[in-house]
């Protein structure tokens, strides 16, 4: 069985299986290469022969134990009439959403238009080797509305949280809408060929606790309860960044078979205040992967030895960075593979 599967089961490996989120990126010089010969972001996103390739590039490179679908989280407002463009250096653009009435205009939720992500994936599926797991993804509710509703990157997310306070039945209605768009969205890739599904909330980490259980964990967990109703044998990812706290008792009450540590949470912690079947995925700061050597190695060391004798997928506690030097990525593969000593 591949190695993430099998760590998805529960099983608890010698070796870890690693996969890195945002594995397919500017750090490569093949993707730059390639990133340069599209018209836009989305564009990129929406050519198959592209996006295929670029997902196959880490797996030929570093032979990780699972790819990821490269595609883009905001790829679904840009289905519900609210385009997304992308401006080198300064991250998404979208016609920000300010009132109720904003909300009530998004056009319903055009899953053909995501057609292309499809046909990525069925060429993706037949060109991985054996071994390696395929892995689709879509953004949490919260996450996504937070960027639909400011309309850009923002440090805190005040944008989206003062909506929330200040117009909570209309953001109910928006966040009900992406619920549905997720389920819809995750099991047409799980009908085109993903194995694995991961919801990534970047920005669950910003909410007060009241609006956490709103926004944030129950309606992953609707999206949860749905692909598994649907869908049983495909494992679902929780990535919560920024749960910490909440951690023990997400992982009692979202459904999902595994659950993303974010860099700040101390793994120790994480494996004892969770039930020892629970599999963790994990998480080495993307920092100590830039500087490489000897502070790398003890980050590495420090998350195999506090997983040890528990299901953990290795993985950085978030996306890795642009000014990533690959020969440290080769050196954190060689250690990791090379076993716990
Ligand atoms: O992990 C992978 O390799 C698969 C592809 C993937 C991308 N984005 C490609 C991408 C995935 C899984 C994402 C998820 C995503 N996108 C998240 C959640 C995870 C996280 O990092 O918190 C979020 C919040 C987004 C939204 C987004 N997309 C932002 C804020 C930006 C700009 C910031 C940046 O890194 O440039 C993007 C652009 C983006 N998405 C790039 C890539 C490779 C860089 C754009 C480029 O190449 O020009």
């Amino acid at each position: 069985m591949k190695p993430l599967i099998s760590a998805l089961q529960g099983k608890a490996q010698q070796i870890p299986p690693i996969w890195l989120m945002r594995q397919a990126g500017r750090y490569l010089p093949e993707y730059r290469a390639l990133r340069s010969q599209a018209k836009s972001f989305l564009d990129f996103c929406y050519t198959p022969a592209m996006a295929a390739e670029v997902t196959l590039q880490p797996i030929r490179r570093f032979h990780f134990d699972a790819a990821i679908l490269f595609s883009d989280i905001l790829v679904i407002p840009d289905a519900m009439g609210q385009p997304v463009s992308f401006e080198t250096g300064s991250g998404p653009k979208l016609d920000p959403i300010d009132t109720p009435e904003g909300v009530d205009r998004l056009a319903s939720f055009d899953l053909e238009k995501l057609s292309p992500v499809f046909e990525t994936i069925d060429r993706v599926k037949t060109a991985l080797p054996a071994d390696v797991a395929f892995i689709g993804f879509c953004g949490a509710p919260w996450t996504v509305a937070s960027y639909m509703i400011a309309g850009h990157g923002t440090p805190d997310q005040a944008p989206a949280r003062l909506f929330a306070f200040r117009y909570p039945e209309a953001f109910e209605r928006l966040i009900e809408r992406l619920i549905d768009a997720s389920i819809a969205y995750l099991l047409r890739q799980i009908d085109a060929g993903v194995e694995v599904v991961q919801i990534f909330d970047s920005w669950a980490g910003v909410l007060p606790a009241n609006e956490f259980a709103r926004w944030s964990a129950g309606p992953i967990a609707r999206i949860v309860q749905a692909v598994k109703a649907q869908r049983p044998h495909v494992p679902v990812i929780a990535f919560v960044r920024g749960a910490d706290a909440h951690l023990p008792h997400l992982t009692q009450t979202l459904g999902a078979d595994a659950y993303g540590l974010d860099t700040a949470l101390d793994p120790a912690w994480a494996v004892a205040e969770t039930a020892p079947t629970t599999v963790l995925q994990g998480n080495l700061d993307p920092l100590a992967l830039v500087v490489g050597g000897a502070a790398l190695d003890r980050e590495i060391d420090a998350i195999l030895a506090a997983f040890a004798g528990r299901p953990h997928i290795f993985n950085l506690g978030h996306g890795i960075l642009q000014q990533t030097p690959i020969e440290h990525v080769e050196r954190l593969l060689a250690r990791v593979r090379a076993g716990r000593s």
